[in-house]
């Protein structure tokens, strides 16, 4: 597949056939994935790649957690909501999502039901937990590392014909996936992946998000020949 086509084709999959993943498939992922950039080659990456009955107890256990009303329990620091363009964005793409899977604005049981779903990991077959080594901590640029690493996963599983989702929903309850995948104290957990093959009947998947226009979040200097500093009308914007 040409890079082009990956790059403008992948998705997030929130759906997936219940078919084991082969094991040397995500090697072959992995091989790739690995070769994402890291801060001095640091690789300061942890992959812990978890199916069959550890993953089933993850999913229980996080969805009583859920149920039961226990507090998000995450191990790297978050902002507490999104605001302006951003909360306009994560709003923008839960529409989208509710429209094709055909759940109403006010229909509390379907939007439960589909939250639910993202803390069992949209059912996926296999579940990818990054993590890293926790002495790195406050590990901003580990962070960063892991986020490359990431990006590489769904793009190198795309191509081998695999749909993932990267998922902050299946480590909300990160004590319960530390203890049923032996994760070692010595690490942070950054992120999950939920991986499989796609359902292709399955509605959502087939939702395309949107990106913002260039115009709005780049800037372009010296690019006039001038000296760009402020006020000399070096900095050239595009609206
Ligand atoms: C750090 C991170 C956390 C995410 N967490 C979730 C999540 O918990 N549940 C979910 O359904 N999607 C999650 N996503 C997927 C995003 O919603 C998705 O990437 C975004 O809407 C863009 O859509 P696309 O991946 O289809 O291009 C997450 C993505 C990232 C990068």
């Amino acid at each position: 597949m040409d890079y082009n086509d990956i790059v403008h084709e992948r998705r997030s999959i929130r759906g997936y056939q219940q078919k084991p993943v082969p094991r040397e498939l995500i090697e072959e992922i992995i091989d790739l994935a690995k070769r994402a950039p890291s801060s001095m080659n640091t690789q300061p990456w942890h992959f812990h790649v978890i199916t069959g009955e550890p993953l089933e107890r993850i999913r229980k256990g996080n969805t009583e957690k859920m149920m039961s009303g226990s507090a998000v329990d995450r191990e790297i620091k978050m902002n507490h909501g999104y605001e302006g363009p951003h909360r306009e964005r994560q709003i923008e793409i839960a529409v989208q999502l509710f429209e094709a899977m055909g759940i109403a604005r006010d229909d509390k049981p379907k939007r439960q039901d589909w939250v639910m779903r993202g803390f069992r990991q949209f059912d996926a077959p296999v579940s990818l937990v990054l993590t890293y080594d926790k002495y790195l901590e406050p590990a901003a640029i580990s962070h960063f590392d892991l986020g490359a690493l990431s990006h590489a996963i769904v793009l190198a599983a795309w191509e081998h014909g695999l749909g993932c989702v990267i998922n902050g929903q299946g480590i909300m309850q990160s004590s319960v996936v530390r203890k049923h995948a032996c994760i070692p104290d010595d690490q942070s957990i950054m992120i999950c992946i939920a991986m499989g093959y796609p359902d292709q009947s399955f509605i959502a998947n087939t939702v395309k998000s949107v990106r913002e226009d260039n115009a709005h979040f780049v800037r372009y200097v010296g690019f006039d020949g001038s000296s760009g500093v402020a006020g000399g009308g070096g900095v050239e914007q595009q609206d």
